[in-house]
């Protein structure tokens, strides 16, 4: 989603800001732009498409320099995707570069038309610019400016704003969407992330919400909204922090389907000790843990599909009801919190605009009895919001479709299940050691699901060419079954819906057909007669089942694969690395842009 670097340096910024932009790309966009401020003038350049093809057109000006600039990815909310409606954007007085949507966008637009300003673009950014210029205009102030955008916009913005007059100054300011500032000895810059950052800053700084901050080369000021100083603590970076590659594969969604036995050994480490597990983050909240009678898991997407699985558990090993709620409902409901509720968020990047909300929405309610997120990306804004973080430690995830961070989730909830559970003495010993035991073995499980996905490979080839797929599955299955729907279709772009197996014959059995396959997850266990059943009616009707189970059956028009043994709690993790494998291989074949798929973005900053 849109990305914003921007900062002032002894020296021209271009290649900092470039650079930046080259790391923020894995988040997605369609176009980027620069403007830079030198002797009083802007120079603006933007593209549509890759930040090589706005690298190639500053490489042909001869003389694009500027010691303080903004830079921008965006990914299209208001207009298409169009050099006019890239950012930055830029008028007589301000250069600005937005992150986030300004709700209330068309009223002010009205009434800035009216008062002679000629809008360039069709995005929302644009009217920041006219209220930036209008309050400019009568108070000479850039910082009465700046209050006034905050006070007059609904919605949400990070924004970078320079003033043509002012070569001394970036000014950034946000609300609800993500923004770190960092400093050197004698540069100072904003990111919307701070992998864009790090490499060239030895502190950085979260600002909050309607704060503002003043870049100068020597030192960032902060201020509230109403003009006082604010003081921050800097967080010092750590410079011997990973470089993520490829590690001698094509696509980073294919490195991280492949690390995943290694990234689960992260995850576990120092957390599984002897006959326990110690997750040393909630040693300060076991009175809480005692207490907790409900669970609400918040999250979107495949961190959704990572929710709905830990319910299953919550409920059967715990016996505590669990709650799942998609995040972008949960905002715009009668909230229900029912007496000591455990609050969850599961998130990849902990920047999730929806979740984010979500939490924020219920730390002002403040009617839980806690809140936990389980997250990726350490310092990300739910983390920050949240009483304490469970990190799911899975390295850096650039591929879009989430793969390591949705199975490292998976586990740290298995663990937060089981310490939730010695808390509050309702596990027996039984399930103690089944847990640990089970854990222990998760890495190399995987590796051994890793393995037999190659079964599938025959496979592939009828899903490349067919316009549609189903996934079926039963309980946790259902919810896995979502998962394998979704890594498809993001990647491949072949329509695929999924179902809880049952559901099928309430409608749904209509879609049958020789040329639509169905994918069943169906691992051998108690429920597997039932979903048997259900591919036998599938069968009936001339349609095409892959079957994934650890037990084989010969049937016709049925394309039974084997997978391995595997103690029954691990299986939801396990089951979905066919299915990652599956998604990727088809989108392989069908040669589609598998780690920025089309129109997705990997941190959802915008609701
Ligand atoms: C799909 C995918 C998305 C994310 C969703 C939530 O492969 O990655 O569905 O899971 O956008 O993102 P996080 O987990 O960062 O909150």
């Amino acid at each position: 989603m849109c990305g914003i670097v921007a900062g002032i340096s002894e020296k021209n910024i271009t290649p900092i800001l470039l650079e930046g932009l080259k790391k923020l790309e894995y988040r997605g966009y369609d176009s980027s732009g620069i403007s830079l401020l030198f002797d009083n003038e802007f120079s603006l350049l933007k593209e549509t498409g890759k930040v090589k093809n706005l690298e190639l057109s500053i490489s042909k000006e001869c003389s694009f320099f500027g010691k303080l600039g903004l830079a921008h990815t965006r990914w299209s909310t208001h207009g298409k995707v169009s050099k006019e409606n890239a950012h930055p954007h830029n008028s007589k007085n301000f250069s600005i570069v937005h992150n986030g949507i300004i709700e209330n966008y068309l009223g002010l637009k009205g009434d800035l038309i009216k008062k002679g300003y000629d809008f360039k673009s069709e995005t929302d950014s644009e009217v920041i610019l006219y209220i930036l210029e209008e309050s400019y205009k009568s108070s000479g102030s850039v910082f009465k400016a700046i209050q006034d955008v905050i006070q007059k916009t609904k919605g949400s913005y990070a924004l970078g704003i320079i003033h043509r007059k002012n070569e001394e100054v970036v000014w950034s300011v946000k609300k609800d969407s993500p923004l770190v500032i960092g400093k050197t000895k004698d540069m100072s810059l904003m990111a919307s992330d701070k992998n864009a950052i790090d490499s060239c800053t030895e502190e950085i700084y979260y600002l909050g919400d309607n704060e503002i901050a003043k870049l100068e080369k020597k030192g960032v000021t902060f201020f509230t909204s109403d003009g006082k100083i604010l003081y921050k603590e800097g967080i010092k970076i750590d410079k011997n922090q990973e470089i993520v590659g490829k590690g001698g594969f094509e696509y980073f969604m294919e490195k991280e389907i492949y690390e995943q036995p290694e990234v689960i050994k992260n995850t576990l480490k120092n957390r599984i000790k002897k006959e326990s597990i110690y997750l040393d983050e909630l040693n300060r909240y076991k009175r809480e843990l005692k207490k907790i009678e409900n669970v609400e898991i918040i999250s979107c997407g495949t961190s959704n599909h990572a929710a709905l699985i830990s319910k299953y558990w919550f409920e059967n090993i715990l016996n505590i009801p669990c709650e799942v709620i998609i995040a972008s409902e949960y905002r715009y409901k009668t909230l229900l919190t029912r007496k000591n509720t455990l609050f969850i968020t599961l998130s990849q990047s902990g920047e999730t605009a929806d979740t984010l909300s979500a939490l924020k929405l219920i730390n002002e309610k403040n009617k839980h009895l806690l809140s936990i997120s389980v997250c990726n990306v350490e310092g990300s804004s739910i983390p920050r919001e949240s009483d304490l973080t469970l990190l799911t430690n899975a390295g850096k995830e650039i591929g879009v479709a989430s793969t390591k961070a949705f199975t490292s989730q998976l586990a740290v909830m298995l663990m937060l299940i089981y310490s939730i559970g010695r808390e509050k003495r309702s596990l027996d010993k039984e399930m103690n050691s089944y847990i640990i035991k089970s854990l222990k073995k998760l890495p190399i499980k995987m590796e051994e699901f890793l393995n037999a996905s190659t079964s599938l490979d025959s496979f592939i080839k009828t899903l490349e060419n067919t316009t549609s797929a189903l996934y079926i599955g039963r309980s946790e299955y259902g919810a896995l079954a979502m998962e394998g729907a979704l890594k498809l279709k993001e990647i491949s772009y072949i329509h695929s819906e999924s179902f809880y197996a049952g559901e099928l014959k309430h409608g749904s059995l209509a879609l049958i057909d020789e040329n639509t396959p169905v994918i069943a997850i169906a691992p051998f266990n108690e429920l597997f007669d039932k979903i048997y059943s259900n591919i036998e009616e599938i069968l009936a009707r001339n349609g095409k089942v892959l079957m994934l189970s650890d037990k084989h059956i010969i049937s016709e028009n049925l394309i039974s694969i084997k997978m391995p043994e595997c103690p029954e709690i691990l299986k939801p993790i396990c089951y979905s690395i066919p299915l990652q494998y599956l998604a990727f291989k088809t989108a392989k074949l069908k040669g589609t842009d598998i780690d920025k798929p089309r129109n997705l973005a990997k941190s959802v900053t915008v609701e």
